[in-house]
């Protein structure tokens, strides 16, 4: 691969609405170098003294080691890299997945991302972080593959989107910094993924797109200026890079035709310069598809390790080693790659946290291979470490509070549970045949659904379900319960739903990851609607039952036209991807143990069409373009932009009690004018030395090697030989970017200055306050939304800013305040490649919902 050198034309727009598609054809990436090196700004002086401290200690093949993976199924976790036994450094594993540890057992299975976001609760998503973390350090895991900003949820059919947390930025952003908190403060390196505009399955993965018969010759690009770059897709990772985020993964695809993993401009001058990320990027699994052009575009570990699964070779490894004795690659690069990753270790505390790895992700038996692939070293290899803590509480809550009420008619919830007939139908309400793990990766549909599929899952500890919640609620009393668990039997359901006094159906639709094709969907879903016969089954309980309540398991928007206005339908519930604990969650609202309080973190349309972005599902050329053309319009701003009536909103949701707002009121900080980040760096630090004599590097005698397992070290004494290795490919004479090897003082990126960008845009300019009042006799938990206009004509009506989740008793008041930051009142200005807080008027609204803003003011912004 070569590196892209024109310019980026896209950068260069002049911000309007609609990005034309001509400006996003065959877009390209500008070439940013050198790479920053680490600075140890914002709370990481101390873990980059560390970490130079050790890394200055380590030999050329040490530093080579920690930056490769040995390969993949080459040792426990699905990532491993070398270790460094002589200075007591572990075989640092990484490990999937986004809401719990995949691969292995006695572990609990959370609340999906997606579902989550739903709780708007920044103390959830923390506990909920550092419930994983717990869990990932008491198995031995040193990074956490997760969480989830990208996809970001640009196209509503996306197969991950509910691994992320929403197509909002800032609330994705909240929720991203919160759980990466709780994971890091647990001892464990999140890993902040997929970095960037990953926003689908089809075409992610050459070789994965021409398994399915695609005629693609390299990844999808996803083409996106500049201003959407910042305040959409951007807009979280800056967030997740001022938590501290250890790690970040980049991504499959091409962003502007560069490929995450090489590409220059992402990751060296957005991620590293820009935003003043510490820790260390490393690729998705086979997303490296060169190694010196990724090595000075920023990249700092490669995983699993191997050019391919099991090839035996690698980018890196061996070559990285030859690399540096070539001279290709400065000392100073290798150096920052292993200094980023050892200091993201120091930063959350492994070198006190650490438990050796006890766990296997290839097999679950108790004996076997330490290195799996290739059936070699037979040994104790899981130690059943039941890691779970009693978390099992806390995710019921955490399903139960992210449940979105949708429709409740004439108080038809709650329930009591002395309904004289309860009927339950749907497949969705039962426990799957051949068990909660039946399907490998959970590809496939059947019982009901509580994660989606891919790597973003994990095994059930056991997996509650609804009809086994309900029974038990309604036989506290004795009462009548039946249900029919075959979604199309209509007969018998209408027998049953005619006689129910209330009918609870549930229904569902998944999507995973594209490496599964479940029923037609490679990883994205093919529609919108319910699967299987989702909406004929309700309609046959509706035909016959008046009092019918339907709840939705389901990755993302539905559409629910066929249902939702019908008047036997007494209420929705959207329950999303709750977890082990989904029976018991949805009992707690249905029979009101739980006040529900969750909002929905996405629109539901009436049509895909709606949305006005979606899958490609059929490549448009051998390098299939995806032009972002809507710009930041994707969602609730998309809908507000062309003027549809969404069914259900953005922040839409109800509650079994009513809230009141009143006396919003705006107070002003003093606060001065922005300044842009100035000055230049330090040089780049050159942690000791090495022999270029390639004798040094061969691999050592009393050394037991073990097949295809990636190592640092050479084959031949001679450089070319060594890399040819196994004649596969010729030396290619590596084309060296202007810069990139350039380790003296560098130019400070304006916008940058610290993690998450220059510390002003988060100086808090404004603090909103607002009195909610429950009206009902019931306490309830009310979302309270602060959204902004920015005022300028190419903005969105509204953008969500702001928010709390309050808790308030019975005819009580309370009040709502929120601070608007710098960040939040500005848009990013591309001539000055800086933020800028524009002279359009700018007006705040609190409101329920996106579409229910109750309170309004104008907002001041003189002297900033
Ligand atoms: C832009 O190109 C895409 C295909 O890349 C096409 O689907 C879309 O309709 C085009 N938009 C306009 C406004 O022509
Ligand atoms: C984009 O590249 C393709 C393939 O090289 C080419 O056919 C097409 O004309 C290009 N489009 C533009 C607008 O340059
Ligand atoms: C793929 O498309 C290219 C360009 O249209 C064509 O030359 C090639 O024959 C196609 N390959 C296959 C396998 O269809
Ligand atoms: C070195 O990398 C090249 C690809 O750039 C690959 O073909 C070769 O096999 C690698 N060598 C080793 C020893 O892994
Ligand atoms: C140096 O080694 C790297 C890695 O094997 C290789 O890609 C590059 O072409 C070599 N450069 C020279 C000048 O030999
Ligand atoms: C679930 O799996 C069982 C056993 O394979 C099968 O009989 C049944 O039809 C499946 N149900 C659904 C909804 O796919
Ligand atoms: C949508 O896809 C799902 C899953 O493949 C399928 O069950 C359902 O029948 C499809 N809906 C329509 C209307 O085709
Ligand atoms: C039940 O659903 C089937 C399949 O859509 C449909 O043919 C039938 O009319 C429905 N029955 C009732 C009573 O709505
Ligand atoms: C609602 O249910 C009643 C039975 O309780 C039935 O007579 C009526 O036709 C149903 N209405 C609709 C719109 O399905
Ligand atoms: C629903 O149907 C029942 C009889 O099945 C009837 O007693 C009740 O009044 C109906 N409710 C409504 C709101 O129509
Ligand atoms: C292998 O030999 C080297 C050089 O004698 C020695 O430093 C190293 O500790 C030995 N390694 C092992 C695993 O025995």
């Amino acid at each position: 691969m070569k590196l892209r050198s024109a310019l980026f034309l896209a950068a260069t727009l002049v911000r309007s609405q609609v990005i034309s598609n001509e400006t996003l054809d065959n877009a390209t990436s500008p070439p940013k170098y050198p790479t920053p090196w680490i600075d140890g700004s914002g709370g990481w002086a101390e873990a980059y003294r560390k970490a130079q401290d050790f890394v200055s200690q380590l030999t050329l093949v040490e530093k080579v080691n920690i930056s490769t993976g040995v390969g993949w199924e080459g040792e426990a976790c699905v990532g491993n890299v070398g270790a460094v036994p002589r200075l007591g450094l572990h075989s640092l594993c990484l490990q999937d997945s986004p809401l719990g540890i995949r691969f292995a057992d006695r572990v609990s299975a959370f609340t999906a991302g997606g579902t989550v976001a739903a709780a708007w609760d920044r103390g959830l998503w923390y506990q909920r972080g550092y419930d994983m973390g717990t869990e990932f350090r008491m198995k031995g895991v040193d990074v956490m593959l997760g969480p989830v900003v990208g996809p970001l949820g640009r196209m509503p059919a996306g197969g991950r989107n509910w691994e992320g947390f929403s197509p909002d930025p800032v609330l994705s952003g909240i929720a991203v910094a919160e759980t990466i908190r709780g994971i890091q403060d647990t001892g464990v390196i999140a890993c902040t993924k997929h970095f960037i505009a990953n926003e689908q399955e089809h075409f992610r993965q050459g070789p994965e797109g021409r398994g399915y018969g695609y005629n693609i010759t390299e990844s999808l690009s996803s083409n996106l200026d500049d201003v959407t770059m910042h305040e959409l897709y951007l807009w979280p990772f800056a967030d997740a890079v001022r938590a501290g985020t250890g790690a970040i993964m980049c991504s499959y695809n091409q962003i502007n035709n560069s490929y995450g993993c090489q590409n220059s401009y992402i990751q060296n001058y957005l991620l590293k310069g820009e935003l003043g990320f510490q820790g260390f990027i490393l690729s998705d699994w086979q997303a490296q598809h060169a190694g010196v052009s990724s090595t000075l575009a920023g990249l700092d570990m490669t995983m699993p390790g191997d050019t391919s699964f099991n090839t035996g070779l690698s980018y890196w490894g061996t070559n990285l080693t030859i690399s540096m004795l070539n001279g290709t690659i400065p000392e100073w690069r290798l150096d920052d790659m292993v200094t980023r990753i050892m200091a993201a270790y120091y930063y959350v505390g492994r070198d006190t946290a650490h438990t050796p790895t006890n766990f296997n992700s290839w097999n679950k038996a108790t004996y076997g291979y330490q290195h799996p692939f290739v059936g070699f070293n037979y040994g104790l290899i899981n130690e059943h470490v039941d890691v779970r803590e009693g978390h099992g509480a806390r995710i019921r809550d955490a399903a139960a509070r992210s449940t979105v009420l949708l429709k409740n008619v004439n108080g038809a919830l709650p329930l009591t549970g002395k309904e004289s007939f309860t009927a339950v139908f749907g497949n969705d309400a039962e426990d799957a045949p051949y068990g909660p793990n039946g399907c490998p990766n959970r590809g496939c549909r059947n019982g009901t659904l509580a994660m989606g599929w891919g790597s973003g899952t994990a095994d059930f500890p056991y997996l509650v379900s609804p009809l086994t919640a309900i029974q038990n609620e309604v036989l506290k009393n004795y009462g009548i319960i039946v249900s029919v668990t075959d979604d199309y039997a209509y007969g018998e359901i209408i027998a049953e739903a005619s006689q129910a006094s209330v009918a609870i159906v549930f229904v569902n639709a998944d999507s995973g990851e594209g490496f599964i094709n479940y029923d037609g969907n490679e990883g994205d879903r093919r529609n919108l609607t319910l699967w299987g016969g989702g909406d004929a089954l309700i309609q046959n309980v509706t035909a016959v039952c008046n009092n019918t309540i339907v709840v939705m398991h389901t990755v993302g928007p539905v559409l629910v036209n066929s249902f939702y206005e019908n008047p036997n339908v007494t209420a929705i519930l959207w329950a999303g991807l709750p977890g082990e604990q989904s029976g018991n969650a949805i009992a707690d609202i249905l029979y009101g143990r739980v006040n529900p309080g969750g909002k929905l973190p996405f629109t539901i349309g009436s049509s895909r069409e709606d949305y006005q972005t979606d899958v490609m599902y059929e490549p448009n050329g051998l390098v299939p373009q995806q032009n972002f053309e809507e710009g930041v319009f994707i969602d609730y701003r998309a809908f507000d932009k062309a003027d549809i009536e969404p069914v259900f909103e953005f922040g839409f949701g109800l509650s079994y009690t009513t809230f009141s707002y009143s006396g919003l009121n705006v107070q002003k900080h003093q606060v001065g004018p922005y300044t842009p980040t100035t000055g230049t760096t330090k040089a780049a630090p050159v942690l000791g030395n090495f022999s270029t004599d390639p004798s040094e590097y061969q691999f050592p005698e009393n050394v037991t090697r073990v097949p295809l397992y990636i190592y640092p070290y050479l084959n031949s004494t001679d450089l070319e030989e060594s890399y040819n290795h196994t004649d596969y490919g010729s030396p290619i004479s590596d084309y060296i970017p202007e810069g990139a090897t350039d380790g003296s003082p560098q130019p400070r990126v304006p916008a940058g200055g610290a993690p998450g960008g220059n510390p002003q845009l988060y100086d808090v300019l404004f603090t909103v306050t607002a009195t909610i009042t429950n009206n009902g006799t019931l306490t309830g938990e009310e979302i309270v939304q602060l959204y902004v206009s920015l005022g300028g004509p190419n903005d969105p009506r509204v953008v969500l800013r702001n928010f709390d989740r309050l808790s308030i008793g019975p005819g009580q008041s309370v009040t709502f305040s929120a601070d608007l930051t710098r960040r939040d009142l500005s848009n990013w200005d591309t001539v000055s490649q800086n933020w800028v807080i524009t002279d359009y008027p700018k007006t705040v609204h609190v409101g329920s919902s996106s579409r229910n803003l109750l309170l309004e003011d104008t907002l001041d912004l003189g002297g900033y």
